[in-house]
């Protein structure tokens, strides 16, 4: 089980630039379990402590916002049972879960469409996590439910116009302001598990000059040790923004 006390950090961590937003495509659960002779099922189950330990981890370094991929607005095209699975461990994990993040001093948010498909039971679990922790300060968690960053872009669209937004003031902020979470800042450093080397639909505005990490490990394998690795190839890297100076 993942172990929520303060953990020695690598000195090798510059503890003045640690991002302040990583975020996570959790991915190679089914591959995990595969390997094992398992359900694919059981490799969602076994990204639990993943989590947790992860969550820890970026907590003890001192990030602020922690987002994670745990079901895309393309998910959906999977087997029914495995769908089916997903939503239930899901709301069963934030039940099982929202205490002891709470009592550590995360605010859990959702980023995504809370559209029909998702069960009220989840939805009713997503808003009790939320509404729990509202007030904490220390780190976000941000679960990215039901997330596709193309639908966040029409999402925002849609409220543009619904906002009656005239054409001149369309710019860069007002898309932005309209996004599902406006007050998190754009996520430094962005992590994809499994050796899968692509974005899949996941924070497309957001990550335009985010730092990318990719690594072999499969999600359920992955623990804080690895969150530290990436957070040293990201201070290793030179960011410049278009511009010449760091
Ligand atoms: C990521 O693991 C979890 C979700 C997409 C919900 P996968 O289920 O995609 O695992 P692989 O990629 O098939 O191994
Ligand atoms: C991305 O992983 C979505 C999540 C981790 C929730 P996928 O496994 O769904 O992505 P693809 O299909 O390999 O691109
Ligand atoms: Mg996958």
């Amino acid at each position: 089980m993942p172990d929520p006390r303060p953990t020695p950090i690598p000195a090798s961590i510059d503890r003045s630039s640690v991002p302040h937003h990583v975020a996570v495509v959790m991915d190679g659960n089914g591959r995990w379990a595969q390997r094992r002779g398992l359900a694919r099922t059981e490799g969602h189950g076994a990204g639990e402590v993943a989590l947790l330990d992860t969550t820890y981890g970026a907590l003890a370094i001192g990030v602020r916002a922690l987002t994670v991929y745990a079901f895309s607005t393309e998910n959906w095209r999977r087997p029914i049972d495995e769908v089916r699975f997903l939503m239930n461990f899901n709301q069963s994990l934030l039940q099982r879960r929202q205490h002891e993040l709470h009592d550590e001093g995360v605010r859990i948010t959702f980023s995504g469409r809370r559209d029909w498909r998702v069960p009220k039971k989840v939805l009713r679990r997503m808003d009790e996590a939320a509404e729990l922790t509202r007030g904490n300060k220390l780190m976000t968690l941000n679960i990215a439910f039901n997330y596709g960053g193309r639908a966040e872009i029409v999402d925002a669209v849609q409220r543009l116009v619904a906002d009656a937004v005239p054409v001149k003031q369309i710019d860069e902020k007002a898309i932005r302001s309209r996004l599902y979470h406006p007050e998190i800042p754009d996520p430094d450093l962005v992590i994809r598990t499994s050796g899968e080397y692509r974005i899949s639909n996941f924070l497309l505005w957001e990550m335009a000059y985010s730092e990318l990490v990719f690594t072999e490990v499969l999600w359920p394998d992955f623990r804080r040790e690895h969150l530290f690795d990436a957070v040293e190839e990201y201070q290793r890297r030179e960011r410049r923004f278009g511009g010449l100076d760091k």
